[in-house]
């Protein structure tokens, strides 16, 4: 009799090539509702299951992981993992794998079109053309600000932070970053100056934020932080909701005391903070910093061959927690 083959359970609907590529080898299960998942369907569903193909919503916290017996990898369709507990899927011999480097140039064009459009107050133009509001040509009309030498502040110098550098040449704009470590290369490649984040704050005209959402970086931009932005400075987070205080966003926006916001990700995702949909300063879109065809490709392809690979006992091609090789093999 044939054995049957391992399970694995895809939690949100992935594009095709990564599920084809999962099926050669696995039963795979997908669950193909747009509802979010909750922990307890999703315990149900990984009941039996040797990997979990997860999207970056889907809650894989300690209660779940501790509900999973025979769960060996947890693979994120996304570069951030926050919504995974490491440190609980490590010590249960649980391996986490994530989908970097694909989608850094699709987040890192999206953070400059948000960059743009927050500038030249692009969504707002075109909002009064549907409104059938325009008036006609007017020299103090809808003025917006240049972009051509101001001061980018980058807080988080990592893939994404660095693309967005890369991007802001053709500006020829002066680059500050905030990182851990000396980053000489930056220093030398885009004159960029490593700073405290309190000078990158005090001194940038567009401050974009690209940590990964962690204990240290939770509200990293909150009330004080945004005290000593500029009044005419703009916030861009193509990052994580969470690394915002939203409701003090609100509040500083609401008193001018930064010029406007373009956000991607947002603290209660889906939800809004209500009151951002009001200002004519803010630009918002829904979590689509690698929403490209390409990426989402890549990504559901790397998501799929990482569980493969490190089935078959060979290595991930981008594994978060190193330390579940030296446990037992993963080979089924
Ligand atoms: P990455 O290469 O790991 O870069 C993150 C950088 O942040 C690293 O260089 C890290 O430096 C630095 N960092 C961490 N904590 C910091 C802190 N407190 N202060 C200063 N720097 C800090 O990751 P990535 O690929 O660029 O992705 C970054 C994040 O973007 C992801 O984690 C994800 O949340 C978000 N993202 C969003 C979208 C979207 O759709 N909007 C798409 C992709 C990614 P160390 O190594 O020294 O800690
Ligand atoms: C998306 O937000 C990601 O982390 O890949």
């Amino acid at each position: 009799m044939v054995s049957p083959k391992p399970r694995v359970f895809v939690a949100r609907q992935i594009p095709e090539k990564g599920i084809a590529l999962l099926r050669s080898h696995f039963d795979v299960e997908v669950y193909r509702k747009r509802t979010p998942l909750s922990r307890q369907a999703l315990v149900k569903h990984i009941r039996g299951a040797v990997a979990l193909l997860s999207i970056f919503s889907t809650p894989v916290d300690a209660w779940v992981l501790e509900r999973a017996p025979g769960l060996k990898i947890v693979s994120n369709m996304a570069v951030g993992y926050d919504n995974i507990d490491v440190g609980c899927a490590t010590r249960k011999g649980i391996a986490v794998t994530n989908t970097p480097d694909v989608l850094t140039d699709a987040t890192a064009d999206l953070t400059w079109a948000l960059l743009l459009a927050v500038a030249r107050r692009v969504v707002e133009g075109d909002r009064v053309m549907r409104a059938g509001a325009f008036e006609g040509w007017d020299p103090l009309y809808m003025l917006g600000t240049e972009i051509k030498g101001r001061t980018l502040g980058i807080v988080g110098a990592g893939r994404i932070g660095t693309a967005v550098m890369e991007r802001s040449l053709g500006w020829r704009m002066k680059i500050l970053f905030v990182s851990h470590s000396p980053r000489p290369e930056l220093e030398d490649r885009f004159a960029a100056r490593r700073v405290p984040l309190n000078t990158l704050l005090q001194e940038s005209d567009f401050v974009s934020l690209h940590v990964p959402l962690t204990r240290e970086t939770h509200h990293l931009i909150g009330a004080r932080e945004l005290a000593l932005m500029k009044p005419t400075a703009f916030l861009i987070n193509t990052a994580r909701g969470a690394v915002v205080d939203e409701k003090a966003l609100l509040t500083a926006l609401r008193e001018n005391r930064i010029a406007g916001a373009a956000l991607d990700v947002f603290e209660n995702e889906p939800r809004l903070t209500p009151g951002l949909e009001q200002l004519n300063q803010v630009v918002l879109t829904p979590h689509i910093g690698s929403a490209t065809v390409e990426a989402r490709n890549r990504m559901a392809e790397v998501a799929a061959l990482n569980i493969i690979r490190y089935l078959r006992g060979e290595s991930p091609v981008s594994l978060v927690n190193p330390e579940v090789l030296r446990q037992k093999s993963p080979k089924i």
